[in-house]
């Protein structure tokens, strides 16, 4: 596992995109390059800055499929609290030259949850899987919705949300956790676990628990992203903020092996 430890967001956001970047231009086969894109106020830094790089013709996004981690179940599209929402209004909308059938979204308006998350992971298989997975963490260690005791081995499906999760996410929904819907569709622990690369975005200091389970804490249901010592190509950005928990021979060993710049 690598870990990438930044002065600050903005700085880590920028390692995050440059290296998201190196990896789509290196891709020099006709198939696309497959990327998984989480949601929540962790990617928004990435996102701007790989727009700025696709405006500014830097970086095209004309050969990549997208896959995004999750959606709330029963929130539609125009709902400004809804992951496809999010994602066009962070993203999408902002890159020239994404094509709109490239783009991959589980549908929380289905009137059949099971067959669209069996056909959410029909669809990745039929590329070739995942090459590169950016995900989020939830303070508890959730990556993308799936919640402490979802399964390791876990594939898309319906998910339900804990207290603790609605509570944080009622941010977003005026502060009202009953708001936040109690169910969303989610790729599974194992659906990310199966991507070529995974690279997880952790910052604050609220995250400062989740990075010490993730990257010392013995491998658990309890905290799903423990799932990413497993995984040969692992990579967590992080902040200063974040590494708060760490014991000091951990923070000190990743600056010393990353500081040839391996880039
Ligand atoms: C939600 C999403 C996760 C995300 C997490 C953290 O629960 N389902 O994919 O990682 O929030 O969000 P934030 O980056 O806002 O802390």
């Amino acid at each position: 596992m690598r870990v990438i430890i930044q002065d600050n967001y903005d700085k880590m956001c920028k390692w995050a995109a440059d290296y998201i970047a190196s990896k789509i231009r290196a891709h020099k086969e006709k198939r696309p390059f497959v990327l998984g894109l989480p949601t929540g106020s962790s990617p928004i830094g990435v996102y701007r800055e790989l727009s700025r790089m696709n405006r500014e013709g830097e970086l095209s996004f004309a050969n990549v499929v997208t896959f995004n981690m999750d959606e709330y179940l029963g929130l539609p599209r125009t709902h400004d609290q809804s992951y496809w929402y999010f994602m066009h209004d962070n993203c999408f909308d902002h890159l020239v030259d994404m094509k709109p059938e490239n783009i991959n979204i589980l549908n929380g308006m289905t009137d059949d949850p099971e067959r669209e998350c069996r056909e959410y992971e029909a669809k990745i298989a039929s590329y070739g899987g995942i090459d590169l997975f950016m995900g989020g963490i939830g303070v508890d260690g959730h990556i993308a919705f799936n919640e402490p005791f979802t399964s390791l081995a876990s594939r898309t499906g319906v998910r339900n949300l804990t207290t603790d999760t609605r509570i944080v996410n009622s941010r977003f929904f005026g502060n009202d956790p009953e708001a936040v819907p109690s169910q969303a569709l989610s790729v599974g622990v194992g659906t990310v676990f199966d991507s070529k690369e995974v690279l997880i975005l952790i910052n604050g200091h609220n995250k400062a628990r989740a990075l010490a389970a993730t990257v010392e804490g013995a491998v658990s249901q309890k905290w799903t992203c423990s799932a990413l010592q497993y995984h040969n190509g692992a990579i967590i950005a992080c902040d200063e903020a974040a590494c708060g928990e760490l014991t000091v021979d951990t923070y000190k060993y990743f600056l010393d092996i990353e500081r040839a710049e391996r880039l």
